[in-house]
């Protein structure tokens, strides 16, 4: 790879960024590594986004169990064009993840009925599925034009390729900031407070916390789709790093702890085995029943969002909840 690169794609209105050290490359066989050698097994839950976990991602948007996706849309579809005004000025988007950037869709119709034109500046660990939503979007608005940035996300916020040329509207939706943990959310949030400027907006869509059926249910579905998704870390690795995982020895487990507030996702090993792993030349050892911790999906009340974004440097402003208050998209903005 080389060093700080700009692709310019075809299309004039396309362009994307690859900063330094923001690919992950090699760091996926060490994070293997120290994830299942540890005494408490774990993968980190950014693996989970090749090509195919990201295709049962979309998937797991459009189950009735996965409640979240649905409402955010709700929100959106009926608040969108109060949200891209509520700045009180144009701004361009700036947005941790993208996916097929299909919700994000709404808020660019808004933004180009409401100002004429936007510049979009979506950043993915996933690549393929960001560069296939953006030409989509390029397609179907004239007046849009996009500067992607590929990688992780605190690599591209420290990376001096990053740039912003007026307002900006960052945005970090789908409850993603829910699959961090309290501490790393608050540096990430940190992270991009420090390269917003002052009045910049920050628009923050989260999952709330409620009964643990409707929780358990929406991290484990009947059909399946959930625990395909979690178990295709396995295959990713069998894929590329010459593992040897035998999937059909371990199931999807998904937990609510309530004193954290949070979804946990397993795959536990039914029976006792060794996997070998080329990568790294290592065998790993389980023992019947123990357990990879996959994902952690935190949910947050108002106030615990609130309080999140005021001590990443953040002030509130707007927020919006879905008919059944399951979902909140809150706006704040940058002290
Ligand atoms: C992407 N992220 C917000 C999802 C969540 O709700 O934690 C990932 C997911 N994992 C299982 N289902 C959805």
């Amino acid at each position: 790879m080389s060093e700080q690169r700009a692709i310019a794609l075809p299309e004039d209105r396309f362009q994307i960024v690859e900063p330094a050290g923001a690919i992950l490359g090699d760091r996926f066989a060490q994070d293997v590594a120290a994830g299942l050698l540890a005494p408490r097994k774990h993968l980190a839950s950014k693996y989970l986004y090749d090509a195919i976990g990201s295709a049962l991602f979309e998937a797991i948007c459009l189950l009735p169990e996965y409640y979240l996706t649905a409402a955010e849309t709700q929100i959106l579809h009926e608040h969108g064009w109060a949200i891209v005004r509520a700045l009180g000025e144009p701004a361009d988007f700036f947005e941790l993840g993208s996916g097929s950037a299909g919700k994000t869709g709404l808020l660019i119709d808004d933004a180009v009925r409401a100002h004429g034109s936007l510049c979009y500046s979506p950043v993915d660990i996933s690549t393929g599925a960001m560069i296939a939503g953006c030409r989509a979007l390029i397609e179907r608005f004239p007046t849009l034009r996009v500067r992607a940035y590929a990688g992780d996300y605190f690599h591209v916020l420290q990376s001096p390729q990053l740039r912003f040329d007026g307002r900006v509207l960052a945005m970090f939706m789908g409850s993603n900031i829910g699959n961090y943990e309290p501490l790393q959310a608050e540096e990430l949030l940190a992270a991009l407070a420090a390269r917003l400027r002052s009045g910049d907006g920050l628009l923050l869509g989260i999952d709330a916390c409620k009964e643990r059926a409707t929780l358990e249910a929406a991290y484990d579905d009947p059909t399946g789709v959930t625990a395909a998704f979690d178990k295709n870390l396995l295959a990713r690795i069998n894929r590329e790093l010459g593992g040897s995982f035998d999937l059909r020895n371990f199931d999807h487990v998904a937990e609510y702890d309530e004193e954290r507030g949070c979804v946990a996702s397993f795959l536990e090993a039914r029976a006792a085995c060794r996997v070998w792993i080329a990568a790294i030349e290592r065998e790993v050892i389980f023992e019947a029943g123990e357990r990879i911790h996959t994902e952690s999906s935190y949910k947050y009340s108002l106030d615990q969002i609130e309080a999140l974004a005021r001590r990443a440097g953040f002030l509130p402003g707007e927020r919006w909840l879905d008919a059944d208050k399951r979902f909140s998209v809150n706006l704040f903005v940058r002290a």
